[in-house]
């Protein structure tokens, strides 16, 4: 099944562009793909700093919540430091394969201490993947940094096999007002103070890390451009409001 893309559609990204990062929105992929590049070696570290719960522990109970299971092709896209392609593998095991990919060699280099799958660096908005081979698609925390949602959904539909399923892990700013306090003080202001350890760089990371999580479009509008995308049985899941789990899946 193909769905036809409205030409006249107007893209969708994430969130509008972020002058304080970046003059113009055209300038934003290269903002991302260097302070990624930059902060690379810091970045399992902040994490696990930041955690809240986003841990490769997180991501593993997500997998399998989201029937992920022994034997699986599964197709981890923006794998950073294989945080998600980690328990992908354990997971699959001997029968199953992973793949990783991401947009900045730096993580690939992280992400290469901790996995055997092969890892590749390219952009979701154009795999280099053949149509329907993967049984799972997974994105962990970065749908924040696509260029245009259903033009990466439409990716991730074409390279998924016939009942395959899609699962996004990602921030959502909170819809109660103490909860989104509570998370803005933490995350825009403790936890790049934290990071100022390994450097500026890794500061800024996540300070844009939390302004983008504040201007991202609700998920209802991502929830949306799943569906325009093809995909079936679209649901949101999440913990803590900040949480969320998308799961899509392509028809048989
Ligand atoms: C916050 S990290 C997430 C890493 C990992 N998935 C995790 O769960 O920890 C976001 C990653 O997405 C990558 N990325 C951002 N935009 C991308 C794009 N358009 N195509 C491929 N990778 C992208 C970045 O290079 C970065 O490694």
């Amino acid at each position: 099944m193909e769905l036809k893309m409205d030409p006249k559609r107007t893209p969708v990204s994430p969130h509008p562009p972020l002058p304080q990062y970046y003059e113009k929105a055209k300038d934003r992929r290269s903002f991302v793909d260097r302070i990624f590049d930059d902060t690379a070696v810091h970045y399992d570290w902040i994490n696990n700093v930041m955690s809240l719960g986003s841990g490769v522990a997180y991501r593993r109970d997500a997998l399998l919540r989201a029937g992920v299971e022994s034997g699986m092709r599964v197709l981890d896209v923006c794998s950073g430091s294989c945080q998600v392609a980690r328990a992908a593998e354990e997971i699959v095991g001997e029968e199953g394969w992973v793949s990783g990919l991401d947009a900045s060699m730096g993580m690939l280099f992280e992400g290469r201490k901790f996995v055997s799958a092969p890892l590749t660096q390219a952009f979701v908005e154009n795999l280099p993947i053949a149509d329907g081979v993967v049984d799972a698609v997974t994105m962990g925390y970065a749908l924040r940094h696509v260029s245009d949602l259903e033009t990466t959904f439409r990716e991730y539909f074409r390279v998924l096999k016939p009942g395959g399923r899609l699962l996004i892990l990602e921030f959502t700013k909170p819809s109660s007002r103490l909860m989104f306090h509570t998370s803005r003080f933490y995350l825009r202001r403790v936890v790049p103070m934290v990071a100022r350890l390994k450097g500026r760089k890794a500061k800024t990371l996540m300070e844009y890390f939390w302004d983008t999580i504040e201007n991202c479009v609700p998920p209802e509008t991502i929830l949306e451009a799943l569906v325009a995308s093809g995909f079936e049985n679209v649901s949101r899941s999440g913990q803590n409001q900040l949480f969320s789990e998308y799961l899509a899946f392509k028809g048989e």
